[in-house]
């Protein structure tokens, strides 16, 4: 039997041992950096596996296994944490913490990981060089992924690939595409403040509200007007505060929002359009404008091609391989494809016979737990193959 058969059919006696560990981390959800007690699970099932053993960015694991063979590194990486939402599944491992929800699957990614580990465990003397798996905390808007980095542990990584469960995806589906696959992105506030007064006078007052809104709307001529159409990109406002009764102008205005792009000099641009028109039209209008940025940004999470090519032809015995399509959304494995070439891939988990049709992060999410076994075979056949090949 090829080594590549016998993962996957390791992989496949595998299928409980995750689908347990999965409705274990369920049941217990950690929000960011908060993961003790699966980061816990995950350093003890690892030292049972003779992995070498990093705790990093806080709650974070990174686990070695050195190879039989000289040759590279490889990374695979999960992500643990769960969000502030409160469940609504009625299922026996539904979450036992109040408000707390693995509503993205990282509960799933988690188990895959391990799973990959002890079949990579098993097949050590055929691995040529070590494989990394990272186990990381805080992904849901902690950037831990960039903590990581910092940490160095990419700097000796030949390739990265991470696996994310994927609810606009049929069970089984494994989600391969090259070039951009998630957006980056940023979050901002601005602050318009004119002068508070009677509604009824408005000439008495500098109404910040109107000038709001016209920034609001100018915002989006930069999509339409200023952008490349052949470039998705977005602003949302999200967040609106101001006033307090019918017939007040308040004195300033908030508002919040997010930007998204899969290009990075349109972001830059975006972002310097969006400072000069708020400080600009403001000032014309006798306001003052602010517009600061409220988190980091995350990068796009580009897929390197030559990867995605070598991810297509080693997974194809595993399932059946489609083209996903693009999303707006963003995922911190951006910082991994910054410093080392990377491959984000989806794994189809909709199932509509069984209800499961929610997106993620809604408290009804669920997964087809009869594909997670596939999981642990991809980052294992990645890693063997990839490693196989370098050398
Ligand atoms: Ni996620």
């Amino acid at each position: 039997m090829s080594i590549n058969d016998e993962i996957i059919k390791k992989a496949k006696e595998l299928e409980t041992y995750v689908v347990d560990k999965r409705r274990d981390f369920h049941m217990y959800p950690e929000l960011k950096f908060e993961e003790e007690r699966t980061s816990g699970i995950v350093v003890n099932e690892l030292e049972n596996l003779g992995y070498e053993i990093h705790r990093t960015a806080k709650t974070g694991v990174v686990g070695i296994l050195e190879g039989e063979e000289e040759g590279g590194t490889v990374a695979l990486r999960a992500d643990m944490d769960a969000l502030p939402i409160q469940e609504e599944n009625n299922v026996p491992y539904k979450s036992r913490i109040p408000g707390k929800m693995h509503a993205c699957g990282h509960d799933a990614h988690t188990a895959m990981l391990l799973g990959a580990a002890k079949i990579l465990a098993e097949i050590r003397e055929h691995i040529n060089g070590r494989v990394k798996l990272i186990f990381q905390p805080g992904e849901e808007g902690g950037l831990g992924a960039k903590y990581i980095v910092e940490d160095g542990h990419l700097d000796d990584v030949n390739a990265v690939f991470g696996i994310h469960v994927w609810a606009d995806l049929p069970a089984g589906i494994i989600g391969v595409r090259e070039g951009p696959l998630l957006a980056s992105a940023d979050g901002f506030k601005i602050k318009i403040n004119g002068k508070g007064g009677h509604a009824a006078a408005p000439h008495l007052s500098i109404d910040p509200i109107t000038v709001a809104f016209d920034i609001g709307n100018a915002y989006q001529k930069i999509i339409t007007r200023e952008v490349n159409p052949l470039q998705p990109a977005v602003i949302s406002i999200t967040r609106v505060i101001a006033g307090t009764a019918f017939n007040i102008i308040p004195e300033d205005v908030e508002m919040w929002g997010t930007i998204r792009t899969f290009n990075e000099k349109v972001r830059d641009y975006i972002v310097d359009r969006m400072k000069q028109i708020t400080e600009g039209y403001a000032n014309s209008m006798r306001c003052k404008g602010e517009f600061t940025l409220t988190m980091e940004n995350i990068p796009p999470t580009i897929n390197d091609s030559k990867l995605a090519e070598f991810g297509r032809e080693v997974l194809k015995d595993l399932g059946k391989i489609e083209k996903p399509d693009q999303t707006l959304g963003a995922e911190d494995f951006s910082f991994y494809t910054r410093k080392a070439p990377g491959l984000f891939i989806l794994l189809g988990i909709r199932n509509e016979k069984k209800g499961i049709v929610y997106p993620h992060h809604h408290p009804k999410f669920n997964m087809d737990e009869s594909v997670l076994w596939m999981g642990s075979a991809i980052h294992s056949l990645l890693a063997y193959n990839f490693l196989r090949e370098k050398k």
